[in-house]
This record gives C-alpha cells, sequence and structure tokens, in this order.
C-alpha cells in the first residue's frame, strides 16, 4: 500500500519547504521535491497544505467500559483523528480504573478492535514493584500519579511508599505523569464549604487553590530528584507552579510539564461567563497565569501541549451545585485551530507548536518513529489549511461531549487530513476508514543495572 503527497508544504528542521511525501507500507520512505517521488496507489494534492508530523496529545480521557455514555475507545478517537491527533495516551482514571496489570490487559483487548488512531494506555503508578514491571510489560506507555487523591490514607500521600515507587519507575525507564495538587488540603476546604452550603465557583476556586499546585510541585520534584525519576508534570495552571519548576531545574531534577489550551487561553473570567462548562481541575486561573504560561510555551520551558480531553455528559456539566459538577472539558477537537490561530496572529511559531504537540511529547514517552517527518519514521501525517476560517462549533464534534468554553470562537487554520500509518483516516470533515490505530506500547529501557526487566 502507498501513499503520496504532493507539492505540499512540509514543516522539516523548523523550516517550511516545498515538495511531497511517500509513505510505503506504513512508514515514510521518502521526502523529497514532488518530481523525484515514485508513483503511489493514492495520490494527495497539498496545494495550499502544510504537512506537520501528525500530532500526539499525552494526555486524553477515553473513557470507554462503564463510563462509555461519556466517550468509548471509538468516539474519543474519531474526535482524534478529526482534530490532527494519530497517537493519543489514555488516562487509567476509568472504570474500573486501570490499577494492574489484568485491568490494562483487558483494556487493551477491548481497544484493539475500536480504535481509529494509535493509542497508548497509562496504568496507574502502584507501590508494588511487582505490578509496576507487570503493568509495563502488558504494554503499559507511562505511569500516573493521581497527588490530588482526597483519601489522606492513600499510599502515595506517604513520601516514603512514594519514593520507592518513583524508584522502581525511574529503573524501568518510564514516565511519571503527576497531577499536581495536594489532594488533602483541597478536600478539607471542600468539606468545609460543602458543611457551611457554599457552592459557587468563588467557593471552587478557594478549595482548587494555587499554592496547592504550587506545593505538590515541590514534593514531587523533591522526591523525583532523590531516586532520579522523571516527572511529567500535567496541565500547569499558575505562575507559582511554573517558578517551582524552573527551581527544580536549576538543582538538577528531570521534570516536563504540559500545559493545556484552555489554561494558556482562557481565565477566571470566562469561568464566571461559561459556569460548569468551563469547569475542570485544576481551575481555570488569573490572566496573568495564562499570560506567564503562554510565554513559557513560547520559550521552551513548557514542553507539551495536551488537551486533557475530559468528556462528560451534558447533565453532569450543567450541575447547579458547583460541587455536583463533574470537571473536564473536551479538547482534541478544538486543540489544534486554537493554536493555529495564534500562529497566524504571530503569537507563536508553527515550529514551537509542533514541537510541543509532536516532537516533544514523542521524546518524553518514548514513541521512536513518532512526531517527526523523516525517511524511515511513522506514516502518520496531518495536512493543514493554515488560512481556513470556521467558528468552534461542538454540536458537529465526533466526541461524544458535544460542548465547549470555546463555542462560537472564530478560528484561522485547522486539520484537512489526518493520515495513521499511511491510510487516510480522516478527511475534510468525512471519516473516511475506521479502525487503523494501533496500541502502542513503551519499549522497556531500564536506566540501572540492579533493575531486570523480565
Ligand atoms: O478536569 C479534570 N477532569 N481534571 C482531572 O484531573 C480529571 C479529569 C477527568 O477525568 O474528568
Ligand atoms: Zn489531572
Ligand atoms: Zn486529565
Amino acid at each position: 500500500m502507498s501513499l503520496r503527497v504532493t507539492d505540499v508544504k512540509m514543516l522539516l528542521g523548523g523550516r517550511l519547504v516545498e515538495g511531497g511525501i511517500s509513505i510505503q507500507d506504513g512508514r515514510i520512505s521518502r521526502i523529497g521535491k514532488t518530481l523525484h517521488l515514485p508513483k503511489s496507489e493514492t495520490n494527495i494534492d497539498g496545494k495550499g497544505l502544510i504537512a506537520i508530523p501528525g500530532l500526539i496529545d499525552v494526555h486524553v480521557h477515553l473513557r470507554d467500559m462503564e463510563l462509555a455514555y461519556k466517550e468509548d475507545f471509538s468516539s474519543g478517537t474519531l474526535a482524534a483523528a478529526a482534530g490532527g491527533f494519530t497517537t493519543i495516551l489514555d488516562m487509567p482514571n476509568t472504570k474500573p480504573p486501570t490499577t494492574s496489570e489484568e485491568r490494562l490487559r483487558e483494556k487493551i483487548e477491548r481497544a484493539k478492535a475500536t480504535i481509529h488512531v494509535n493509542v497508548g494506555f497509562y496504568g496507574a503508578l502502584a507501590e508494588s514493584a511487582i505490578e509496576l514491571r507487570a503493568m509495563i510489560h502488558a504494554g503499559a506507555i507511562a505511569f500516573k500519579l493521581y497527588m490530588n487523591e482526597p483519601n489522606p490514607e492513600a499510599w502515595h500521600h506517604d513520601p516514603r511508599r512514594l519514593l520507592s515507587s518513583l524508584e522502581e519507575s525511574a529503573s524501568l525507564g518510564v514516565q511519571v505523569a503527576c497531577h499536581a495538587e495536594t489532594g488533602a488540603e483541597v478536600a478539607k476546604i471542600q468539606r468545609e464549604c460543602q458543611a457551611e452550603g457554599k457552592n459557587s465557583v468563588r467557593d471552587f476556586l478557594r478549595a482548587h487553590a494555587p499554592e496547592f499546585e504550587a506545593e505538590a510541585v515541590r514534593r514531587i520534584t523533591s522526591l523525583s530528584r532523590r531516586v532520579r525519576a522523571s516527572v511529567h508534570l500535567c496541565h500547569m495552571s499558575t505562575q507559582r507552579a511554573l517558578k517551582e519548576i524552573s527551581i527544580a531545574r536549576r538543582a538538577g531534577t528531570a521534570v516536563t510539564c504540559e500545559a493545556t489550551p484552555h489554561h494558556l487561553l482562557l481565565d477566571q473570567k470566562d469561568l464566571s461567563r461559561k459556569g460548569g462548562l468551563a469547569i475542570m481541575v485544576p481551575p481555570l486561573r488569573k490572566t496573568s497565569d495564562a499570560r506567564a504560561l503562554w510565554r513559557s510555551l513560547a520559550e521552551g520551558r513548557v514542553d507539551v501541549v495536551a488537551s486533557d480531553h475530559a468528556p462528560h455528559s451534558l447533565e453532569e456539566k450543567t450541575a447547579t451545585d458547583v460541587w455536583a459538577v463533574k470537571p473536564g472539558i473536551p479538547g482534541l477537537e478544538t486543540t489544534l485551530p486554537l493554536l493555529l490561530t495564534r500562529v497566524k496572529r504571530r503569537e507563536i511559531s508553527l515550529n514551537r507548536i509542533v514541537q510541543a504537540l509532536a516532537e516533544n511529547p514523542a521524546r518524553i514517552f518514548g514513541l521512536p518513529g513518532k512526531g517527526r517527518l523523516a525517511a524511515g519514521t511513522d506514516g502518520d501525517i496531518v495536512l493543514i489549511n493554515p488560512k481556513e476560517r470556521f467558528k468552534i462549533d461542538s454540536s458537529t464534534f465526533y466526541s461524544k461531549a458535544r460542548f465547549s468554553p470555546f463555542d462560537g470562537l472564530e478560528c484561522v487554520g485547522r486539520p484537512v487530513t489526518t493520515i495513521v500509518s499511511g491510510r487516510i483516516v480522516y478527511d475534510r470533515g468525512e471519516i473516511v476508514e475506521k479502525n487503523r490505530g494501533e496500541v502502542v506500547t513503551s519499549e522497556v529501557r531500564p536506566r540501572s543495572s540492579s533493575s531486570t526487566a523480565c
């Protein structure tokens, strides 16, 4: 099976170059002048379009199983294809949660038949070294730690126990992605508010205070430094947290971080306007926080943009009691257009966007063959039209979550064609071919000689 994109602008080595791309049997076989490319079974005329590597979203809640009413593997990966993502990493806070090798195997088996882009799976960070190894061998791409767990008795709230789990993860050479909010503190304020009948957005913001994020960043980076673990901090939302990251980096900690489009582009004024539809954790912050995040992204201190695609039903988003609103918003179908709009306004470069949405995710999460356009890499490509204008309309989403705080916003630039392993999966609003996704697994890369990867 061969495919060719001709007369297209390609983002190569940070520059736009005119030419074409050949894909043979799922991999890029050649990049060069259109005239020099071999003939192929399928030809795409790329005039007016830009080819970038298939995007990688390292933070997606695909749900499925008992939460399939919110999203399932099929609807979530269709949303990914429509948004230009060819690989996504699924979070373990599902029902049932991905807390063991057995649960992970069940999930992978179920996903195999119904995914339309590539999917990797997180396992929940476990205390047991045996379980951690078993999950990696069953295919987990990384581990996820929820520091916002409200139960103060949870094993990972004990620094010694967490340290040993981080050490094991380091020896397995995998990332630990982390939701950085100190759960016991958040839960305490929430309980107090609930006892006093306080249930407004302002109360929600008080419970999810910026200092709880900064404190969690301090705790996890200082532990990971001690055992040389690599932590990836999810959805950073405040200037204070970014400052803690800088301090940790200066002290030699291997830490990477991500920002979401909503924390980059929205703030608490949007939250007052949109109410539950703009509730997520961590919550939207001050304008100054969003600006600081944006600066850090533009300057390369924020490594990754991830959507934190967190679908819920409309009923779950519109409860009047703020504590009953399920936090999270869909993001797979809005992330790329929102960022391309900022490229058009010259607020950031296309190259920087592609680094944050493809190159860096591939490097950080160990996905060789993904995240860049080069001969020999996987045939995962997105063609974008940088000039197309459209309004975000959540009623057209492939995701089951048909709401968005960005609804009605005019964007310039959108994905036109999404190619997975050399097959056209999505083209100009339509799904062309289904079930082309593969489950991606981590390569086990033991870092310490004492660890035996078996
Ligand atoms: O807003 C959020 N939604 N934040 C999280 O950490 C979890 C997520 C979800 O699973 O809905
Ligand atoms: Zn989170
Ligand atoms: Zn999340």
